[in-house]
């Protein structure tokens, strides 16, 4: 049976006195994609920033395991490093990804080098080949461009073509859609559909069902730092248990009536 790549047993995180994440069990197989979905709130973003080991310095994983295959990521409430080719993150604010000071192509050069990539021609050439992956066809003026010189889907743009340059093992995007438009929303939609068949295990949180219903293998339902629902696309689209997960679905038109007949 296929290994998973990534698994969460248990796990809590607090900050402060407050539980944010309560006791979350979740797995996820080469080229599976995973997409969590739930309230404002409710814990995704925090979930997502304890798998990648970028969690608030005051929050505190009080119980649980992550596993990327079977190395524990955490123990002792300390972080073990990992290799950033197997496992990169989407940020919710793309904002976060980059260093305001530096010039786009600056940041992606270096983060080619990071990881060995040092040749210019072929930094050019990886640069132009995922840049147009993400519909910044643009390049010159992307690469020549401060972050701030980039509008948020533009910048949430380049942020996807970096974290998905080296293809990962395992891919966190928290809500990597938001700040696009529809149709670039399918065009990224469908880079990850592609990036899961190439073996890379997909992790995203989103807020839009139709979303998560098109390029779903397994969906999770967040409510107050729970999974209330968890399970394969079609068992959380069309055989929904929990009132919660009716009512998301109710409440995107193209769902409720592919459900309703
Ligand atoms: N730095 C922080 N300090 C204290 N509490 C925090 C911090 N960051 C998040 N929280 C709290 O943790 C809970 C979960 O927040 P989180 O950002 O994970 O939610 P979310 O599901 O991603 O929400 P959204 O859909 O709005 O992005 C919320 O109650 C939030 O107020
Ligand atoms: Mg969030």
């Amino acid at each position: 049976m296929c290994k998973n790549v990534m698994s969460i047993e248990n796990l809590s995180i607090y900050y402060g006195e407050k539980c944010v994440v309560q006791h979350v069990d979740l797995s996820l197989k080469k080229g599976e994609i995973l997409t969590v979905v739930g309230e404002s709130g409710s814990g995704k973003s925090t979930l997502l920033s304890a798998i990648s080991g970028l969690l608030n310095s005051t929050a505190t994983i009080e119980t649980g395991t992550i596993y990327l295959e079977e190395t524990p990521l955490h123990e002792n409430k300390t972080m073990y490093r990992v290799n950033r080719k197997d496992m990169t993150m989407i940020f919710q604010n793309p904002g976060a990804f980059f260093n305001p000071m530096k010039k786009i192509g600056k940041q992606y050069e270096q983060y080619l080098c990071l990881h060995g990539v040092i040749d210019k021609q072929e930094q050019k050439h990886i640069q132009k080949m995922m840049l147009e992956k993400v519909h910044l066809c643009d390049v010159d003026r992307v690469l020549n461009a401060y972050p701030f010189e980039l509008s948020g889907g533009m910048q949430q743009r380049v942020s996807i073509a970096m974290a998905t340059t080296f293809k990962p093992k395992l891919l966190l995007a928290d809500e990597p859609t938001s700040a696009l438009d529809v149709t670039t929303q399918a065009d990224i939609v469908k880079h990850f559909i592609q990036l899961s068949k190439e073996e890379t295990a997909i992790l995203m949180v989103t807020h839009n069902m139709s979303v998560a219903s098109y390029l779903s293998d397994k969906i999770a339902v967040m409510k107050d730092g729970r999974i209330i629902e968890y399970g394969n696309r079609d068992d959380i689209i069309y055989r929904p248990k929990e009132a919660y997960t009716k009512a998301l679905i109710e409440a995107t038109p193209s769902l409720s009536e592919v459900e309703n007949g």
